[in-house]
């Protein structure tokens, strides 16, 4: 294995989040490292879409191993909705206050709060694609709790929990998180082929 990847994106809470999962397994270049200044595509109807079309544009135009990730917050009584909308659920940009009074809104009344996070991560290395998931069932807060994290974490109150993800540390959250869990896929998988 090659010991430096490209993560297809320029997020820094995703950054700091992975980086901690990931220790010295190997060194992350971001996409500002790599020279990718555009702002990458995410047009495909679906989650796994997403993180196929990010990597392989990366691919394309740097030939390097990389990675990229796209999740999506699924509300069973919205359908699954946000889901690949989840960023730009109430507004054109990344409004995550906006987003989170959407989705409270858009919740009252329901008769089910229940929701996942669901994490796909596309992986081209040495030409090949691979992808992983990674999911954490819970349910909608009835009102926002905690600083911490990001998006849609003051709402997230995962399975096993009475505090929302805002409410807790970064090592608690990635223990168990979506993501979380499919970098630790991703991670087995690379230490598998070392
Ligand atoms: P992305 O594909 O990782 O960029 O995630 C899309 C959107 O899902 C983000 O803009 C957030 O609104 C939401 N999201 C992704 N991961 C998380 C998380 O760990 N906590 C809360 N919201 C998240």
């Amino acid at each position: 294995m090659k010991d430096t990847i490209i993560f297809a994106t320029n997020n820094p809470h995703k950054i700091a989040e992975v980086q901690a999962l990931l220790g010295d397994a190997f060194r992350l270049q971001t996409l500002a490292e790599s020279g990718i200044k555009a702002d990458i595509p995410e047009t495909a109807a679906t989650i796994e879409g997403n993180a196929l079309q990010k990597a392989r544009y990366v691919y394309e135009v740097t030939g390097a191993d990389c990675f990229a990730d796209d999740t999506g917050l699924e509300v069973d009584a919205l359908d699954g909705a946000p889901g690949v909308h989840s960023a730009r659920y109430a507004t054109d940009g990344h409004d995550f206050a906006a987003n989170n009074r959407l989705l409270l809104r858009n919740l009252e009344g329901a008769a089910s709060r229940k929701a996942h996070f669901r994490t796909v991560i596309a992986l081209i290395l040495d030409g090949r694609e691979y992808l992983f998931e990674g999911r954490v069932d819970g349910r909608i807060a009835e009102r926002e709790a905690g600083c911490g994290g990001f998006g849609y974490d003051p709402l997230f109150i995962p399975d096993g929990f009475d505090v929302s993800f805002a409410e807790m540390s970064a090592e608690q959250k990635n223990a168990i998180s979506h993501r979380g869990r499919a970098m630790g896929r991703l991670l087995e998988f690379l230490r598998n082929r070392e």
